[in-house]
């Protein structure tokens, strides 16, 4: 049976927690398939990305590690500076940078810099959601969940003001003014939401 889609005027569930489990194990299985006989380290950036790093390491059936940095972002520019290292010494490993949205491709370009610094012996990108129609600077995804539209996405990783984040499927805001009005909108619209 497909799953429904639960939306209100404010608000519409976009990917339910059923597609997001099929295409994350299509992207663990790939990956499980390019690194095989190697051991990959998966670097997440914290927070977004830590429910999709989650599902994606264990749709992975190689040995792999996790592990995660954090940014601070300054203006429009897209500057971004390291606000929390990983733990592992990259030098000379298999680099999957986990992203949860390539947007302006700003932040991923930064990063990506910034991991080549490292001197890993490669570096990848999975990235689970792609808004390639706002993409400033190209940035390569190795690795990509959906494609989806120029629109405000919560869940899974996904906040508005830190909030959100832990729904267990990705909703499109359809009205941000509404919603900014009245943020329990989504609360009503869906019941698999925990917050
Ligand atoms: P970029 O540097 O423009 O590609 O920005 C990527 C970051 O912007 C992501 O890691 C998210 O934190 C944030 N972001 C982009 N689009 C959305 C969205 O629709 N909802 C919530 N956060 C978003
Ligand atoms: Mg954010």
């Amino acid at each position: 049976m497909a799953d429904a889609h639960p939306s209100s005027d404010v608000v519409v569930e976009v990917i339910t927690e059923g597609e997001l489990a099929a295409r994350i194990g299509e992207l663990g299985q790939a990956i499980s398939q390019d690194y095989a006989g190697r051991q990959p380290v998966l670097v997440a950036v914290l927070t977004g990305a830590l429910w999709f790093v989650a599902d994606l390491a264990r749709a992975i059936s190689i040995p792999v590690e996790v592990d995660f940095l954090a940014l601070n972002r300054f203006g429009e520019g897209g500057r971004i500076r390291l606000a929390m290292d990983t733990a592992i010494s990259l030098a000379g490993r298999d680099v999957i940078l986990v992203e949860d949205i390539a947007d302006t491709g700003l932040s991923l370009t930064a990063l990506h810099r910034l991991l080549l610094e490292r001197e890993p012996a490669s570096l990848a990108t999975a990235a689970l959601l792609d808004k390639v129609s706002r993409r400033l600077v190209d940035v390569p995804l190795e690795y990509r969940g959906f494609e989806v539209g120029d629109e405000f996405l919560l869940g899974y990783g996904l906040d508005w003001g830190g909030r959100y984040r832990n729904l267990r499927s990705i909703w499109s805001v359809l009205d941000l003014g509404a919603f900014a009005a009245d943020p329990e909108a989504l609360a009503r619209a869906g019941d698999n939401l925990l917050s």
